[in-house]
């Protein structure tokens, strides 16, 4: 059958360089065989637990059923003020209320951000959060794209060819990992 990844950029802004990098990553899921599925975190609310009570609102419903459903999952999450953004985490939040759909899932982490630290801290930030849900994160390769408004090609492409081996190493060990686990089963 095939595998099934999704992924998020943690940012809502239309040029986002966080959806460049996913898109990236999505191409290379396709070359490998893999459905990539990206996950629209337009329509979600923050979380209010008033609300939950009462629903899932339907955007959050179907990021919750989105990633319940894939094999794996990526994250692209912007730096904001040394940490994730917001939408990051209000997405995390979310999809870990009862029952958690990130327990057990195998995710990628990537940013991309416009200074020159390459969301090295938000990266650093995430890996607690995904602790916390239960999530097996990728240790490795890293994917930190610096400087991110000359990254890209007017295509979406990453201009710098070792950039783009490490979106393809990264995306290719989160298929063989999921393949392990899956096979282990
Ligand atoms: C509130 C806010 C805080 C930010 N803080 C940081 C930061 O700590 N480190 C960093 O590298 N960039 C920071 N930036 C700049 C982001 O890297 C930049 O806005 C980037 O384009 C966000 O990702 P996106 O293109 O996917 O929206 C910040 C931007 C905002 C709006």
């Amino acid at each position: 059958m095939t595998l099934k990844i999704v992924g998020f950029a943690g940012s809502l802004r239309t040029a986002s360089y966080n959806k460049k990098l996913l898109r990236v990553a999505a191409a290379k899921a396709n070359a490998l065989g893999v459905a990539f599925e990206e996950i629209d975190l337009s329509g979600v609310p923050l979380y209010n637990e008033d609300v939950e009570r009462v629903g899932f609102p339907v955007a959050v419903q179907k990021m919750r059923e989105a990633i319940a459903a894939a094999d794996g999952v990526i994250v692209a999450t912007p730096e904001y003020n040394y940490s994730v953004s917001c939408v990051t985490k209000n997405a995390i939040d979310w999809a870990s209320r009862n029952p958690n759909v990130f327990t057990g899932k195998t995710v990628a982490i990537m940013g991309a951000s416009a200074g020159g630290f390459a969301t090295v801290r938000a990266q650093a930030a995430i890996r607690p959060i995904l602790a916390s849900v239960d999530a097996l994160v990728l240790p490795t390769p890293e994917v930190r794209v610096s400087k991110a408004g000359d990254a890209f090609d007017a295509d979406g492409a990453l201009k710098d060819a070792a950039l783009d081996g490490a979106v393809g190493k990264l995306v290719a060990r989160l298929v063989s990992e999921i393949q392990i686990r899956k096979a282990g089963k």
